[in-house]
């Protein structure tokens, strides 16, 4: 769509209050979301707070809800979403109720699920927390070789950038801040599918009171039943399958 100015609407959050303001941004072909937050602290407002770092969709920095949808803020094209139509659930959590986006500008907030620390920055911890709890990474040593089989068995896992948009996504995570979440449950599978990890039984013992990783139901629990993707991200979209 063109158009001679976007509106971005943003929330803001100073540590006390929220609030929305609206700037206008002169569009630049092939602009990204991103882009024009960057145009919009630089000539409009300073103190406007967001997250980044790759802009090119690697480090999962830039994470943020756009247009009431979980999105990387460098891969999505302004142009694109402009005046889309999104019906969401709002707010999240148990008294969840259908909400449609509609309006011509592009409306940005943070994160769902993670308390706001200022403006689109969230605090990760809560998300780290669950992914470090699941202890993901390889106890001891031994045979470090894989077949290419074996490799593509986890490798969709492995993919996971740690982005936090499938956590921000999850209703699940909204209403229990107990459970695991679906990025963590992923590397717990990862870990657990590799033919290289020798402490399968460990990570059950360890994990396997947690909510989301049961048993022999490592990484299908609860994404698996309740029916979303373990995966938000457009770029690994293939993941979303890979729980079934
Ligand atoms: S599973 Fe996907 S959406 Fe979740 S943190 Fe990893 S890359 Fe991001
Ligand atoms: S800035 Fe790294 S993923 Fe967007």
């Amino acid at each position: 769509m063109k158009c001679r100015v976007m509106k971005f609407k943003i929330k803001r959050f100073d540590g006390e209050r929220s609030w929305f303001d609206t700037f206008e941004v002169k569009p630049k072909p092939h602009m990204s979301v991103l882009e024009a937050l960057f145009q919009i602290q630089d000539e409009q407002d300073g103190s406007l707070a967001f997250r980044y770092s790759c802009r090119g969709a690697v480090c999962g920095s830039c994470a943020m809800l756009i247009n009431k949808k979980q999105r990387l803020a460098c891969r999505t094209q302004a142009s694109e979403i402009i005046g889309e139509r999104v019906l969401t659930l709002s707010p999240y959590g148990p008294v969840a109720k259908p909400e449609l986006k509609t309006g011509e500008e592009i409306l940005i907030e943070p994160l769902p699920n993670l308390p706001v620390i200022k403006d689109l920055v969230v605090d990760l911890k809560p998300f780290f927390k669950h992914y470090e709890d699941v202890h993901p990474w390889f106890e001891g040593g031994g045979d470090m070789l894989m077949s290419q089989l074996d490799v593509r068995k986890v490798d969709k896992y492995a993919a996971c950038i740690l982005c936090g948009l499938c956590y921000g996504a999850c209703p699940v995570a909204a209403r229990d801040k107990d459970y695991l979440g679906p990025a963590a449950l992923a590397n717990a599978w990862r870990f657990y599918a590799d033919t290289r990890y020798n402490d399968t039984v460990g990570m059950l013992k360890r994990n396997g009171k947690r909510k989301g990783l049961r048993n022999r139901d490592v990484g299908m629990a609860a994404p698996a039943r309740h029916g979303y993707p373990a995966c938000v991200l457009p770029v690994h979209t293939y993941r979303v399958g890979a729980w079934n």
